[in-house]
C-alpha cells in the first residue's frame, strides 16, 4: 500500500521533533501503522533553514497555504501554535477534506468548539493527544482507557516551564527570571512565556480535559487561572520549611450545588505535602491524578515538554489516524474527533 502523504506546518521545537523521530524511527512506526507515513512537504518562514535541517527529505515551502490546498496530501500536521493563522490554515485544510493533528491547546482550548464541529461535517479527524501534558498519553487514557468510568476529577501539573522553574528555584535556589530562561532555552515555554507563568497554558489543557472527562464543550473563558508570576523564593522556602512544596496545579472536577452538579475548572499554585507523590515531580515533567468511579485514583507521569517527547504523541495521532482513514470509514470520526454537541449540560461554577 503506498504510504500517506503529511504536510508539516512549522518546523520549528515540535516540528522538528517529529520529523526527526519519524525519520529515525520509520520502519517500526511503518508496521504499526500498517503503512508508510511520509512527510511530504514541509511550510517554515524560514525556508533556509528549513531546507538545511530537511536534507532534501521532502519539499519545502514559505507559504503553509500551499501544503493545505495540495491535493496530495491526506494529513496537514499544525506546530506553527498560537490562534491567527493557526486557525486559519486549520479550518481551511479541514475543509479541504484533511485529517489534522496539532499540538496546539491554546487553538483547541478557544476555539474547539468550532474545530471539531467543522471536523465532524466534513467526515475528517482531528487528533490532538500532544496538546496535553506533552508525551504523556492523557488524551488516549481519558478517552479510551478510562472510557469505562465515570470521570470525578483530574488534577495536575501539566506546565512544564513553571514546573521546571518552581525545581530549579527550590534545588540551585535560581532567581525566576533565570530559571524561566534555561526553560525557553530547552525549548519548554511557549513562543509567549506568559501564557506559561501566568497559568493560562496549564488552564487550556485544563480545558481540554474538563471537555473529554466531563462531555462539555470547551470552555476556556469560564476557567479561573493564577499562575506563579507572584511566587518568590522565600515562599518556597516557607513552604518547604512547613513540610510542603508548590506545585501549579490545573484541576477540572464534578461538584454538587443546590442539589445539581457543576464543573470546577482552575489553575493556581498549591501546596501540597512533601510526601506526596505529585510533590515530588519535578524539572519539565508532568503528572496528572485521574479519579474514576470504576477504577480509583490513576496516576500518569511523564515528559511534558520538548521536542522529541512531544513528537512522540504527535506520532501517536499520525499512526491512530493512519489506522483509521485505512480502515472502515463508519467507524473513525467518533473515535478521535470530540463530540462537538455537549453530551451533558452541566455548567462550569463561577470561582
Ligand atoms: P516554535 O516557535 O518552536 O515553532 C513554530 C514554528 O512555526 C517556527 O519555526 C516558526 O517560524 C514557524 N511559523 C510561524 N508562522 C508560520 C507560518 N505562517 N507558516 C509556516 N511556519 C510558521 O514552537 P513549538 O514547536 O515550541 O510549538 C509548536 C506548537 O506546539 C505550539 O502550538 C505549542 O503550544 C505546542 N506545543 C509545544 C510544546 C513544546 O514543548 N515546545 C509541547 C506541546 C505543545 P519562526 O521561528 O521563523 O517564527
Ligand atoms: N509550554 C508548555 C509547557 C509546552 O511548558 O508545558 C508543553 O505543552
Amino acid at each position: 500500500m503506498k504510504p500517506i502523504k503529511v504536510g508539516l506546518l512549522g518546523l520549528g521545537t515540535v516540528g522538528l521533533g517529529t520529523f526527526n523521530v519519524l525519520r529515525r524511527n520509520q520502519e517500526e512506526i511503518k508496521r504499526r501503522a500498517g503503512r508508510g507515513i511520509e512527510i511530504v512537504a514541509v511550510a517554515d518562514l524560514n525556508t533556509a533553514r528549513a531546507l538545511e535541517l530537511t536534507g532534501g527529505a521532502c519539499a519545502v515551502v514559505g507559504d503553509a497555504q500551499q501544503i493545505v490546498d495540495d491535493p496530495e496530501i491526506d494529513i496537514v500536521i499544525e506546530l506553527i501554535g498560537g490562534y491567527g493563522i493557526a486557525k486559519e490554515l486549520v479550518l481551511k485544510a479541514i475543509a479541504n477534506g484533511k485529517h489534522v493533528v496539532t499540538a496546539n491547546k491554546a487553538l483547541l482550548a478557544t476555539h474547539g468548539n468550532e474545530i471539531f464541529a467543522a471536523a465532524q461535517d466534513k467526515g475528517v479527524m482531528v487528533a490532538f493527544e500532544a496538546a496535553v501534558a506533552g508525551g504523556i498519553p492523557i488524551i488516549k487514557a481519558l478517552r479510551e482507557g478510562l472510557t469505562a468510568n465515570r470521570i470525578d476529577w483530574i488534577a495536575g501539573i501539566i506546565n512544564g516551564t513553571t514546573n521546571f522553574i518552581l525545581s530549579e528555584m527550590r534545588d540551585k535556589g535560581l532567581d525566576f527570571a533565570t530559571a524561566l530562561k534555561q526553560a525557553q532555552e530547552l525549548g519548554y515555554a511557549e513562543a509567549d512565556p506568559t501564557f506559561d507563568i501566568e497559568g493560562v497554558d496549564a488552564a487550556h489543557k485544563a480545558t481540554i480535559m474538563s471537555a473529554i472527562a466531563f462531555g462539555i464543550p470547551v470552555q476556556f473563558a469560564k476557567a479561573h487561572v493564577e499562575g506563579i508570576a507572584n511566587l518568590q523564593a522565600v515562599d518556597i522556602r516557607y513552604a518547604e520549611q512547613l513540610g510542603y512544596r508548590i506545585k501549579l496545579l490545573g484541576i477540572t472536577k464534578r461538584v454538587r450545588v443546590n442539589g445539581g452538579e457543576g464543573i470546577e475548572l482552575r489553575v493556581h499554585p498549591t501546596l501540597i505535602p512533601s510526601k506526596r507523590l505529585i510533590a515530588n515531580v519535578e524539572g519539565a515533567m508532568n503528572a496528572v491524578l485521574v479519579q474514576g468511579d470504576a477504577i480509583g485514583a490513576t496516576l500518569y507521569y511523564g515528559k511534558g515538554a520538548g521536542a522529541e517527547p512531544t513528537a512522540s504523541a504527535v506520532i501517536a495521532d499520525l499512526v491512530d489516524i493512519t489506522r483509521l482513514a485505512t480502515a472502515d470509514p463508519e467507524h473513525r470520526v467518533p473515535h478521535l474527533a470530540f463530540q462537538p454537541n455537549a453530551m451533558t449540560n452541566i455548567e462550569i461554577l463561577p470561582m
